[in-house]
């Protein structure tokens, strides 16, 4: 294990010089951490912003591992509704409507035509969302539909390798001209040396010769996170688990608004059984499925024991995503049905499941309970930092958001629901009515804009108001242009420089906690095969999965979490960068811990003074540059999915030979949090 920590030495310094506006090295701070306690951190401080982008649900989180299994939101005809199929020694497929499907909401089947003269098997595969992970000593669970109107022999259905070695195989017949439901399981007998590998059906070429059947819904699941139904791909799902997020606002971002008022996620259409889900074209380009719908997150958020923000459809759809004017708003006079709704939806999730319509129907799904829903977000579009598209934005959104949604919305769930907390997403400084007491704003753009604005909220009103930084992510290097291509800047994967900066603005959030209730690192997951966002702060394909720099900051900053802000002298200020910090208490273990970015391309010592005991030795987690790689000491580096761990966090102990003081060298371009065990603080 690589090992940047620099072991202490005592210095013995009676005062503290100010520290120097530029810090230079080698020993550039002196600094004291009081037993002074500042406010409590919330509880919400870190978690995620959730949406379908990048395939981060279907074929991501979302276990299922056939892709366009129902065929859903495509055209019945087209090739583009064959997605992911493949006939099998030349059976015709193709995708139609003309015959019944296997639900109301699953009009769409596939009609497989096999061919009069065949020889052996013969039939069609999926070839999974770019490959399926074979694992031995897992169990698949398996199910489609089928009907044929003649008699049609016995189906087999298979895990194999697109080189043709079956790893897990099962037989059914009894196909008759209603649909029916098969299902199966396979335990592959080894596991397959990489991703290439289809689930295959075929027929008897024999039996089924000039004949037609029709197969619907398919699907097919791994072991899932913690064994749930419909559930998580159990990697993914640990890592957003690692970094015990508090906070899960779902279900987007854009993904919530639809190109169209019509296409816009629909809560009552995700939930139910599978059958039940028409899916829908989603705003990133894909069809979902909805697998993953309002109950699966909800359980999901419970899981993680994050506290859900419901967002809430709030009369604005996306249409030209460059062109504001273009996006359609619904008039005045016409939100009352999409407010009514947000209303059924909140019943649904909150609602007592006996005397409530919303909650009698999720209690009739399993789950008598209603959940613990406190935050509904009226979701729209806020990015602050964007100023190039920004102005363009703004003189068209606020038009309705502050004339009528906000306002429509946020009465009409107060007036029922007076103990839910509506977040408003737009600028602090849009006067809304009523005025919004939460607000949700988002920040894409370079590493110096985060450095540079670390210090945003210092200034900002401690006057009942509070912040969630909704959306953020150093997207580019381009200062002036952060969502512009990569040639123009714009990161593939984050950097360990990108992180270092919103290291460098997390100290911020967190050290102005008593205003920013939350925040969220977005977007979360990008498949690497199909995407539409860079960078993104988990990447992967059928079977790896890349933590990037971003990712370690997330959980160092997460999993350390106090309870309090402890203050420090001085406090961090844009005079003593390039180092940022921000220092906390934790009040029931008495763990004193100490975050520092260093964005600087050079090492910084630092002189720490302690006004409080510890005992033991102290700990260092950190991320800095690969010290053993050839490219050591540049900082615009990556994980990749070709290198996933060039930069993982390395943890360390270090003795603390006296007891009030240690100094510290943070690498260049680093993120440390440092631990301390301290007696009771007094909280
Ligand atoms: O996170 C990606 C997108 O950025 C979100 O969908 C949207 O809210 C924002 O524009």
């Amino acid at each position: 294990m690589r090992s940047f920590l620099k072991l202490s030495s005592v210095l013995v310094i009676c005062l503290l010089p100010d520290v120097k506006s530029a810090l230079a090295p080698p020993n550039a701070l002196n600094l004291r951490l009081t037993a002074d306690l500042s406010h409590a951190i919330p509880s919400t401080l870190y978690g995620y912003m959730w949406e379908d982008i990048n395939h981060s649900g279907d074929g991501g989180l979302y276990a299922e591992l056939l892709q366009n299994r129902a065929f859903q939101a495509v055209i019945p005809g087209t090739q583009n509704a064959l997605n992911s199929w493949q006939p099998y020694n030349g059976a015709f497929l193709s995708v139609t409507s003309k015959t019944d499907g296997v639900s109301a909401a699953l009009p769409n089947s596939l009609e497989v035509r096999i061919p009069k003269v065949v020889t052996g098997p013969i039939g069609f595969e999926n070839t999974g969302f770019w490959g399926i992970k074979v694992q031995e000593g897992w169990t698949y669970k398996g199910s489609f539909y089928a009907k044929s109107s003649t008699s049609i022999g016995k189906i087999t259905v298979s895990l194999k390798s697109t080189r043709g070695a079956v790893f897990a195989s099962k037989s059914v017949e009894g196909v008759t001209t209603d649909w029916k439901k098969f299902t199966f399981e396979f335990r592959p007998s080894k596991s397959a040396p990489n991703d290439e590998n289809v689930f295959s059906v075929v027929l008897d070429g024999k039996a089924a010769a000039g004949k037609t059947i029709h197969f619907g819904m398919f699907s097919l699941f791994p072991p899932t996170f913690r064994g749930r139904e419909n559930g998580m791909r159990i990697d993914l799902a640990e890592a957003l688990a690692g970094t015990r997020p508090s906070l899960w606002r779902f279900p987007g971002g854009n993904n919530l608004e639809g190109h169209s008022i019509d296409a816009r996620w629909k809560w009552n259409e995700t939930v139910g059984r599978l059958e039940d889900r028409p899916g829908r074209v989603g705003d990133w380009g894909y069809s979902n499925t909805d697998g993953l719908g309002l109950l699966e997150y909800l359980n999901w958020a419970e899981d993680l024991e994050a506290e859900p923000i419901l967002g809430i459809w709030a009369g604005i759809s996306i249409a030209n995503y460059s062109d504001f004017a273009t996006w359609p708003v619904v008039p005045e006079q016409d939100l009352q049905p999409y407010i009514d709704d947000a209303l059924e939806e909140i019943e649904f999730v909150i609602g007592d499941a006996k005397t409530t319509k919303g909650g009698k129907w999720r209690a009739s799904l399993g789950r008598t309970e209603p959940y613990n829903l406190r935050l509904i977000e009226m979701c729209e579009f806020p990015q602050f930092s964007l100023r190039h598209d920004f102005d363009q934005r703004w003189k068209f959104q606020p038009a309705s958001y502050a004339a009528y949604r906000w306002k429509a919305f946020v009465d009409a769930i107060g007036a029922k629901y007076p103990h839910l907390e509506c977040i408003a997403t737009t600028l602090p400084s849009t006067a809304l009515d009523p005025p919004y007491k939460k607000i949700d704003f988002h920040m894409y753009n370079s590493p110096s804009w985060f450095t540079s604005n670390a210090f945003l909220f210092d200034d900002y009103p401690r006057n009942g108001t509070l912040y969630f930084v909704g959306e953020y992510a150093v997207t580019s290097t381009n200062d002036k242009n952060a969502l512009g291509d990569i040639p123009s800047g714009r990161l593939a994967y984050p950097t360990l420089q990108g992180a270092a900066a919103e290291a460098a603005f997390i100290t911020g959030l967190e050290r102005n906690s008593d205003v920013v209730f939350a925040s969220a690192y977005a977007p979360s997951f990008q498949h690497i095969r199909n995407y539409q966002w860079t960078p993104d702060i988990i990447t992967y394909d059928a079977s790896h999965i890349v933590k990037s720099t971003s990712y370690y900051v997330q959980e160092m900053f997460s999993v350390n979490r106090g309870t309090h802000v402890l203050k420090t002298s001085p406090t961090s200020t844009a005079d003593s960068a390039p180092l940022f910090w921000v220092a906390s208490y934790h009040n029931d273990t008495n763990v004193v811990f100490l975050k520092v970015s260093n964005t600087g391309t050079s090492d910084l010592v630092a002189n720490i003074f302690l006004d409080f005991p510890i005992t033991g030795f102290g700990t260092a987690t950190s991320i800095s540059s690969p010290s053993l790689s050839p490219i050591s000491g540049i900082f615009n580096v990556s994980n990749t999915i070709e290198e996933p761990e060039l930069i993982i966090p390395v943890a360390s102990s270090f003795a603390i030979p006296h007891p009030d003081r240690f100094n510290y060298t943070f690498p260049a371009t680093s993120v440390t949090v440092i631990t301390l065990q301290t007696s009771n603080l007094g909280v």
